[in-house]
C-alpha cells in the first residue's frame, strides 16, 4: 500500500499524484509553536498506523521552512512505522549553489541533500538545476524531466514556432518541448550573468520575423533572463512570444517584468504552485514511481 504525505506548499501536486497512483493521501496539519518552531501532525489514529506502508513525501523546498517541514514529515512517517520512505522534491531550493563558487562558501545543495538523505530510502527530483545535485544524495537521487509536459499548455496554433533556450544549459529542455509539441525548430541564445538580477543575452542569427516563439528554461526566478530574451526577440519583429519553464519561482516582480517585456503568456508546472502553473508533473512522477513499486 502507498500513502502520500504532502508538504504545505505542494498540496495540489500531492493530490494529483495520489489520484494518478491510486494511493491514499493523508491529511496533515501544519503549525508552529509559540517560539516559531515548525510542527506537523499526520491524521492517524494510532501508533504505527503506517506500518508496512510505502510512504511518499512530496514537498517542494522553496523556503528554509519548507526544508525543515520536509524533514519533519519524513520523521513523522518513520515514527508511524513506514517501512519505506520515498521523498519527492518537485522543486529543490538551494540547488543553485551546487559548488563553492568562491573560497569560504558552502556547497549548499550538498548540505541540504545530506540532511534529507538521512530520513529517506530514496529521493526523486524534478529537473534539478544541475545533474550533479543528484549525486549529493545517498543513495543518488533519480531525476525526472519536468519539461515533457510543458508543450501541453501551449496554444495549438503556433505559427512556424521556434523553441528557444535563453542559454546553452536549457537547449535540451527546448528540444524536449519542441518534440512534444510536434513541430517547429529549436535554437539557443548565449547568456552572461552579471548579478542575481542582471543578465545579457546574445541572440543567435535565427530569423524570427513574424514567427511565434516559445522561450524555454528550467526556472524563472526574477524574470531577468526571460525578459532580456523577449526584448531581443521583440526587436526582431517576432510574432507572439510565450515563456515556459518547469519551475515558476517568479520572485519579486517577475510576472510584471515579463508582461512588460511583451510576453503573451507565462506557463509553468506545479512543482511550484503558482497562478501560472497550468500543467502538472504528476503523470510523469506517477510513471516513475509506479515502475519502482
Ligand atoms: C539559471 O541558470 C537558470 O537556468 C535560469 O535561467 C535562472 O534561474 C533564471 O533566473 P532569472 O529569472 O532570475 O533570470
Amino acid at each position: 500500500m502507498t500513502t502520500i504525505l504532502s508538504g504545505s506548499a505542494s498540496q495540489a501536486l500531492a493530490g494529483r499524484l495520489a489520484r494518478a497512483l491510486e494511493a491514499t493521501l493523508l491529511e496533515t496539519s501544519y503549525d508552529r509553536f509559540p517560539n516559531g518552531d515548525l510542527f506537523v501532525s499526520l491524521d492517524v489514529d494510532h501508533d504505527l498506523a503506517l506500518e508496512d506502508e510505502r510512504v511518499i513525501v512530496v514537498a517542494s523546498t522553496a523556503s528554509s521552512d519548507a526544508h525543515l517541514e520536509l524533514l519533519l514529515l519524513q520523521d513523522a512517517a518513520r515514527e508511524a512505522g513506514a517501512t519505506e520512505i520515498v521523498t519527492v522534491i518537485p522543486y529543490m531550493g538551494y540547488d543553485r549553489q551546487e559548488q563553492a563558487f568562491n573560497p569560504g562558501e558552502p556547497v549548499s545543495s550538498r548540505a541540504v541533500a545530506r540532511a534529507i538523505s538521512s530520513g529517506t530510502d530514496e529521493v526523486v527530483l524534478v529537473t534539478p538545476h544541475e545533474d550533479v545535485v543528484c549525486d549529493f544524495f545517498e543513495p543518488t537521487a533519480r531525476q525526472i524531466d519536468g519539461a515533457t509536459v510543458l508543450a501541453d499548455a501551449l496554444p495549438d496554433d503556433l505559427d512556424h514556432p521556434v523553441f528557444i533556450a535563453p542559454d546553452v544549459g536549457a537547449v535540451s529542455l527546448a528540444e524536449t518541448v519542441r518534440e512534444a509539441y510536434g513541430r517547429g525548430s529549436t535554437d539557443y541564445f548565449e547568456k552572461t550573468r552579471h548579478s542575481e538580477t542582471a543578465v545579457d543575452i546574445s541572440p543567435s542569427d535565427i530569423d524570427v520575423d513574424g514567427r511565434d516563439v516559445v522561450v524555454v528554461d528550467d526556472s524563472i526566478s526574477t524574470g531577468g533572463t526571460m525578459s532580456e530574451a523577449v526584448g531581443v526577440l521583440t526587436e526582431r519583429g517576432v510574432g507572439r512570444v510565450y515563456v515556459t519553464c518547469v519551475h515558476p519561482v517568479l520572485a519579486r516582480s517577475a510576472v510584471t517584468r515579463l508582461y512588460t517585456a511583451g510576453v503573451e503568456a507565462i506557463y509553468g508546472t506545479d512543482t511550484l504552485e503558482r497562478a501560472v502553473s497550468s500543467v502538472s508533473v504528476a503523470p510523469v512522477l506517477a510513471e516513475t514511481l509506479e515502475l519502482t513499486e
